[in-house]
């Protein structure tokens, strides 16, 4: 077993340059305190000290408490950042701390791990990211240009054997930025280890907007749409029918502009529902004697090469015919397959299905067809 942690989180500062009314660590990031993000990743930790503002109880309560999964012991810090984690260190019962602004709310456990294990091999370790930027001295001209070649950006947490860190902030004053300063100044060695350039310190209001990004690549949800179509066509005098785009015998055939294919109507019209771009009588105008006759199969091609040029593949198309004939299952399979083909999917993505609506209501009277479709797509 790992030997016992103790994450020190940092939460009292005023956050005077993010604005926004509230200090910073009580705003919401999509949805959830950016106290309460950060608190929860820390669960390999054996304890979580909070340090909090005097005046930030209400606000700790309120905002936070509700949001933590876990016991938490809560203190009050003080107007230097070392107080705050003089008060922390003072109450931490474990032989190692990890401590860690509570305004990092996406540090990885990759970066926490490495922090942690580097405590294996010495008193110290923080993370840290290259400057890849150019470095300039200077105010409204560059008086000097700065080595970046071994210079890093300091991030936390900072991860210490507890009495050390502890002895090293009793002797120091305050104003240091971090904990990683206060034990360089006791001569502590700090390794330093691989930080994240999305280990982001909210500091200014647009570092919300770029947490909130960061978060999203993190959590991203796939993209995945529902699409439904629903068609009637009427019976009138005919030898067969075109279903799916299948002909079968019967002794009716079925009224339409087109070919009156109410099976790959209802499928062309819930994908191009799941796309929100319109329907069938959109992109082909019933009116328009371009359509008169027209095989349906092209439209269920347009509305897949739409979802193709959005990014889109087709995830499952489920229809269902409802007729008490001409019976269904013998061409089933062969409707699938034409509709799978079109969409350049396996058939196995395909369901075709026929139900009668028990001899009620148009279809029970064999007035006509009608179809149901669903359809998913989805996008990486
Ligand atoms: N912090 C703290 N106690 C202080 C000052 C800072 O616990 N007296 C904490 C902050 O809450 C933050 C972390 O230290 O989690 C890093 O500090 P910083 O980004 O400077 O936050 P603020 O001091 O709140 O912001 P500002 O300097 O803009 O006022
Ligand atoms: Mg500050």
């Amino acid at each position: 077993m790992p030997p016992a942690m103790t994450a020190l989180v940092v939460a009292a500062g005023s956050g005077f340059r993010a604005g926004g009314g509230v200090p910073k660590q009580y705003r919401d990031l999509a949805g959830i305190p950016v106290l309460a993000r950060t608190v929860a990743r820390f669960g390999g930790a054996s304890e979580v000290i909070i340090v909090i503002g005097a005046d930030q109880r209400d606000l700790f309560e309120e905002r936070v408490a509700p949001h933590l999964d876990r016991e938490a012991l809560v203190v009050t810090g003080g107007a230097d950042r070392a107080d705050s984690v003089r008060a922390g260190l003072a109450r931490a019962s474990s032989p190692r701390v990890l401590i860690h602004d509570a305004v990092r709310p996406l540090v990885s456990d990759a970066v926490i791990a490495a922090v942690a294990e580097a405590l294996d091999r010495g008193p110290a370790a923080a993370p840290a990211v290259p400057v890849v930027d150019a470095l300039w001295r200077g105010g409204e001209r560059i008086a000097e240009i700065v080595d970046r070649s071994a210079l890093n950006r300091a991030q936390t947490p900072q991860g210490f054997h507890t009495d050390v860190i502890r002895k090293a902030h009793e002797t120091h004053g305050n104003g240091a930025l971090d904990d990683a300063a206060v034990a360089v100044a006791a001569g502590i060695p700090v390794e330093i280890v691989p930080g994240d350039d999305r280990n982001i310190k909210i500091t200014r209001p647009g570092d919300f907007d770029l947490a909130a990004r960061f978060l999203n690549a993190e959590t991203r949800v796939p993209d995945i749409r529902l699409g439904n179509g629903f068609d009637v066509h009427r019976f009138g005098p005919g030898d067969h029918v075109t279903l799916c785009g299948v002909k079968v015998p019967h002794d009716r055939g079925l009224v339409g502009h087109s070919d009156a294919d109410v099976g790959l109507h209802a499928v062309t019209d819930a994908i191009y529902g799941a796309l929100a771009r319109g329907d069938i009588g959109r992109h082909f105008p019933p009116d328009d004697p371009r359509w008169a006759g027209a095989d349906s199969r092209g439209f269920l091609s347009h509305a897949a090469g739409l979802a193709r040029d959005e990014g889109y593949t087709v995830s499952n198309v489920d229809l269902t015919l409802v007729c008490e004939r001409p019976r269904i299952g013998p061409h089933a399979i062969e409707m699938t397959d034409t509709i799978s083909r079109i969409l350049g999917v396996d058939a196995n993505r395909v369901s075709v299905k026929a139900t009668t609506s028990e001899r009620l209501g148009f279809t029970g009277r064999g007035e006509g067809i009608a179809a149901f479709a669903t359809a998913a797509l989805a996008r990486p």
